[in-house]
């Protein structure tokens, strides 16, 4: 039995993207690493558990969200705008390493991850965190929690998880916009 191709258009890190004859039963994992090369996005458990293959989805009214990649169609991101792992050192264009985002930077400074195999997901869902507090800044004594309903359902099989959590709370710290006066 064949199955039907379509096109798959979308948004990737502020580039148009369109790719024909996609199966329609593609993973949308598979099509950011078989179709477009983009392996940032990483496979692990490909059952909805571990979050390595987080993404972003940027909404049309400004805010943003994480999303899994293993468990859904490709076809489920049409017309959407998303940001993968590749887009975010662009974020930063100050920073001296190499222009990685500000997340990625203090995971770094942080020695927060091992293998590194998590690390996209983690950096993701950091960021869209970050975002999210600039919307609606968070207490000084509510960061923690925060960071831990945020992080806690990644998954990082080197249990690096410590690091994660201290490099987070100090960049939310360490910025004001981020924190209710
Ligand atoms: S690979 Fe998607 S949740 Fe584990
Ligand atoms: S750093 Fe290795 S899985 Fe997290």
């Amino acid at each position: 039995m064949s199955v039907t191709g379509t096109t798959i258009q979308l948004e990737i890190n502020g580039v148009a993207v369109s790719v024909d004859n996609v199966p329609i039963d593609t993973g949308m994992t598979d099509f950011l690493r078989e179709y477009l090369n983009m392996t940032g996005t990483r496979w692990s458990c490909r059952q909805a558990v571990c979050r390595s293959c987080t993404i972003i989805i940027d909404n049309p009214d400004g805010t943003s969200e994480t999303s899994l990649t293993c468990v859904m169609p490709a076809i489920t991101f049409i017309g959407k705008k998303i940001r993968t792992i590749e887009g975010a050192a662009k974020e930063n264009a100050d920073s001296p390493v190499a222009g990685l985002s500000r997340v990625q930077e203090a995971f770094l400074k942080n020695f927060a991850f091992q293998c590194g195999y998590c690390t996209p997901g983690f950096v993701n869902e950091a960021t869209v965190l970050l975002e999210k507090l600039k919307r609606e800044p968070v207490a000084r004594d509510q960061v923690e929690k925060t960071i831990t309903e945020a992080l806690d359902p990644h998954l990082c099989r080197c249990t690096g998880y410590v690091r994660y959590y201290a490099a987070l709370k100090e960049l939310i710290l360490a910025t004001p916009e981020l924190l209710k006066p």
